[in-house]
């Protein structure tokens, strides 16, 4: 069986956790620096498994001795955004997390493969990647996989169509320099273009963007965990599985859609190794400057958050 640690027991973290034992996917090691509270959720999660049916193993800890030797290691520890709040303003606070969450990983799970979920999402794995000084491939963040069913969702309503028949695509950095593509979005196949007049097209990508305010505006007390869970879950089980599917994530790229140095959104094959490839689209000369802007944005939080 495979372990999974999840480091931050909040909300996406608890959730992760919850969904990995139920697909019985993997034995979980859930951990936070609050104490009692990972051990709690973890018993009552265990507590589950004869109701639902499910032999997977969960265990709740402040200890990082119990992570060690992880297959993967899902961090989403860290402050969560208020209403109001850009993913920005979560820089500082975030930064001095996980550059302390990656170093302890790395040092009890050498060979895992970290999905960063913390925010600002595409700087924090970025930081992941120097602390841990893993392999670019083994390094890899959450924000297309879930972007791009949000905008999923929005095209179902829209067009009435079954959301599992949508596949949408959302680059770029996770916040307001994200790229969505029209052009590569498709209802079985059909481009979106050829189904929405460009107005209502443009109404679904602003909302797309927004998507994450928008929760976190009607929830007041936390930002979106139910999708952004189900979406870092998919992820792992990529990994887990080795499927070889194509999904959009944040990596680090070294040339790839002429940019360099910088983690951002695109689409990618994920397997036992993390990061199989990187897929290159045939971006129109539009696209390439919306991707070139918000690398821009990235390396401007990056610079800020003095990373180097
Ligand atoms: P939450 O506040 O519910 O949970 C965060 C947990 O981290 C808390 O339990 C806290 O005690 C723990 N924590 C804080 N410092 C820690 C440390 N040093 N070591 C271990 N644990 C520590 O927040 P939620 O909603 O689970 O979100 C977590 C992060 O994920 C936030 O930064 C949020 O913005 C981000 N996020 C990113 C998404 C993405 O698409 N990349 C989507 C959703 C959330
Ligand atoms: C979201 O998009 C907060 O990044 C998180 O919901």
């Amino acid at each position: 069986m495979s372990k999974v640690s999840v480091i931050g027991a909040g909300n996406v973290g608890a959730t992760v956790a919850k969904r990995l034992l139920e697909k019985d996917l993997a034995d979980v090691v859930l951990l936070d620096i609050v104490e009692g509270m990972p051990q709690g959720k973890a018993l009552d999660m265990a507590h589950s498994a004869n109701v639902l049916g499910f032999n997977t193993r969960i265990t709740g800890t402040n200890d990082y001795l119990d992570t060690a030797g992880s297959d993967v290691v899902i961090i989403t520890s860290g402050a969560a955004r208020k209403p109001g709040m850009t993913r920005d303003q979560l820089t500082g606070i975030n930064a001095d997390i996980v550059s302390e969450v990656v170093s302890n990983v790395a040092e009890r799970s050498p060979d895992a493969i970290i999905l960063m979920v913390t925010n600002p999402v595409d700087a924090m794995t970025y930081l992941a990647l120097k602390k841990s000084q893993f392999e670019h491939r083994r390094v890899i963040g959450l924000s297309g996989v879930l972007d791009s069913a949000r905008m999923a969702y929005l095209i179902s309503k829209e067009l009435k169509v079954p959301v599992t028949d949508v596949t949408a695509y959302a680059l770029g950095e996770h916040g307001q320099g994200m790229v969505i593509l029209p052009r590569f979005t498709t209802v079985r196949g059909v481009p979106l273009t050829k189904m929405l007049p460009d107005s209502v097209i443009s109404n679904i990508v602003e909302r797309t963007i927004g998507s994450g305010a928008e929760v976190v505006s009607l929830v007041k007390s936390s930002s979106a965990f139910y999708a952004p869970s189900a979406a870092v879950f998919k992820m792992a089980e990529a990994i887990i599985t080795n499927s070889q599917q194509v999904l959009p994530c944040a990596v680090y790229l070294d040339g790839e859609y002429g940019l360099r140095d910088v983690v951002l959104g695109v689409p990618v094959k994920l397997g036992s190794g993390g990061v199989e490839s990187i897929i290159q689209l045939e971006l129109s000369p539009g696209e390439k400057k919306q991707m070139a802007a918000s690398a821009r944005s990235v390396k401007k939080t990056i610079k800020n958050a003095g990373i180097s």
